[in-house]
């Protein structure tokens, strides 16, 4: 049996970490929390997918593939968090664990972010802890799949 694999998907803009209202979401770039990913799964025993896409069609379409490919997957869908019944649709077709990941705490800011579509659907949420709650999620995840394969 090789390692558990997780999916780490990443939704519009945050291409542009680093750059983007550095105020609100830091200085680190995306690369940058794609090595703290890889260093957190490294520790963990996990094999991670990176990826980021601008695209809606994009995230579900990798999204379908991950159906059957990975066991469980970390999510920041960005602004389709509070918008995208599709990509919601698409996480609930997965009978796999899902974690919302958010840089920023969107409960301290304007009351558009404060509803998401996808909370429903997943088993966790990390919010306001920066890039760091990206290694937070990873680190969950591990426990949950480690309970999977002791059952
Ligand atoms: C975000 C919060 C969203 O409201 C916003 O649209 C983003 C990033 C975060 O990580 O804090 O693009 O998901």
């Amino acid at each position: 049996m090789g390692m558990p694999s997780v999916l780490v998907l990443n939704g519009p803009n945050l291409n542009l970490l680093g750059t983007r209202e550095p105020a609100i979401y830091g200085v680190e770039t995306l690369d940058d929390v794609a090595r703290l990913c890889r260093e957190a799964a490294g520790r963990l025993g996990l094999e991670i997918d990176f990826r980021q896409s601008n695209a809606e069609h994009q995230l579900i379409d990798w999204l379908h593939e991950a159906r059957t490919r990975v066991d469980g997957i970390v999510i920041n869908p960005a602004a389709y968090t509070h918008t995208s019944v599709a990509i919601a649709d698409a996480l609930a077709a997965i009978a796999k664990p899902v974690i919302e990941v958010h840089i920023s705490n969107v409960h301290k800011r304007e009351a558009f972010r404060h509803h998401s579509f996808v909370s429903p659907v997943a088993q966790a949420i990390i919010v306001g802890c920066g890039t760091q709650g990206y290694a937070l999620a990873l680190e969950h995840m591990a426990t949950l799949l480690a309970k999977e394969v002791a059952k």
